[in-house]
């Protein structure tokens, strides 16, 4: 089969369209012929194993993982012997390791079935990040029918999430976002969205109980201060993480919270079979959608991960043909 494969750190210049070995099915695992696959920034970090402290994960020298990718959505090809939720020909979406390739294998409960309102790309769409945007909301943020929220960085792989979930959650939402994706967070039910070219957040004088923060654009203190007294400030990530360890404003506002307060959550995703029954009841209800930012072939990944690594997608990227 062909599969894009990594076999050192740098640009995406090392990455290069290989025929290897089909994967074979363990016994508890589904092996899917993978129609698409969606590009997440975490592809984009392990890709240059950048910050280093990726390497400590990943592989110290070069990746351990020969094809990256994580999310997909695809057909079932053959199930192991263990295997009770699905026969060959189901569609199925969900996680595994090395997306960007024809076929991989994964444990059955890395998989549900497709959303049937979905096409193959948009439920690939519906992976690592809805998983963040969902976690940032419901249990960091533990937003509430009412509250006032901020997600700054809007329009990107997890914002366009976060604002329908926190909107699905009957949240008052306010979207960050640059000039060309206002309409596209208006879309998404944002009750406010603040164009950050034209206005800053920090300096508007409004309060939120909720900040959903993907960017680390401003101070930990100029944050704090948008915040209502007990408010809670959510790091997802920061844009600029920096060559070593990637988790300073994390750090900070760790140290910070035993004397605020406010609420300082940290966390990292964690991929569940639950919570991934979560979001498919929402997309299945129409309360979320994924937004597509555009479609690359399996050969043309290195350009994928190029346009995920400038950092302004709109919505997710996603790889299939
Ligand atoms: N904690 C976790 O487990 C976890 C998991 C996944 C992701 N993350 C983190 O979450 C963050 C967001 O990930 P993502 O996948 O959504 O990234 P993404 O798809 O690359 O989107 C980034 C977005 O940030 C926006 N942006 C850039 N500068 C901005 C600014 N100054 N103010 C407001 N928006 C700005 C861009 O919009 P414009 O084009 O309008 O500038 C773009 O839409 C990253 O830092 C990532 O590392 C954390």
């Amino acid at each position: 089969m062909k599969a894009i494969v990594q076999t050192k750190y740098g640009s995406p210049d090392v990455l290069r369209l290989e025929n290897v070995d089909m994967p074979v099915a363990k016994d508890d695992e589904v092996l899917v012929a993978i129609r698409a696959a969606a590009v997440n920034i975490g592809d984009w970090h392990v890709l240059r194993g950048v910050p280093y402290v990726v390497r400590a994960a990943m592989g110290l020298r070069k990746p351990r993982r020969a094809v990256p990718g994580l999310d997909i959505a695809g057909k079932v090809e053959a199930v192991g012997a263990n295997v009770k939720q699905f026969r060959p020909g189901d569609d199925v979406f969900g996680w595994c390791n090395g997306a960007f390739a024809e076929y991989a294998c994964t444990a059955e409960d890395n998989l549900l079935p497709k959303p049937a309102n979905l096409t193959f790309e948009q439920a690939a769409a519906v992976g690592d990040s809805a998983l963040t945007a969902l976690a940032a909301v419901r249990d960091q943020g533990k937003v509430q029918s009412g509250q006032t929220v901020l997600i700054n960085g809007a329009s990107g792989g997890v914002g366009t999430f976060a604002v329908q979930i926190a909107k699905a959650f009957k949240a008052n939402v306010t979207g960050v976002c640059s000039t060309k994706n206002v309409e596209l967070v208006r879309s998404l039910g944002a009750d406010q969205v603040i164009d950050y070219k034209k206005e800053d957040f920090t300096q508007a004088g409004q309060r939120y109980d909720v900040l959903i923060d993907l960017v680390g654009s401003h101070s930990l203190s100029d944050c704090r201060r948008v915040l209502s007294p007990r408010g809670t400030y959510v790091v997802v990530g920061v844009k600029d993480m920096g060559r070593w360890f990637g988790m300073g404003r994390q750090a900070k506002a760790l140290l910070l919270a035993p004397f605020v307060r406010q609420r300082m959550r940290v966390f990292v995703v964690k991929h569940s079979r639950e919570d991934l029954t979560v979001l498919k009841e929402l997309v299945e209800s129409g309360g979320i959608a994924p937004v597509i930012d555009s479609r690359f072939t399996l050969e043309e990944v290195p350009d994928a991960m190029r346009h995920q690594g400038e950092g302004h997608p709109q919505g997710k990227i996603v790889i299939a043909g």
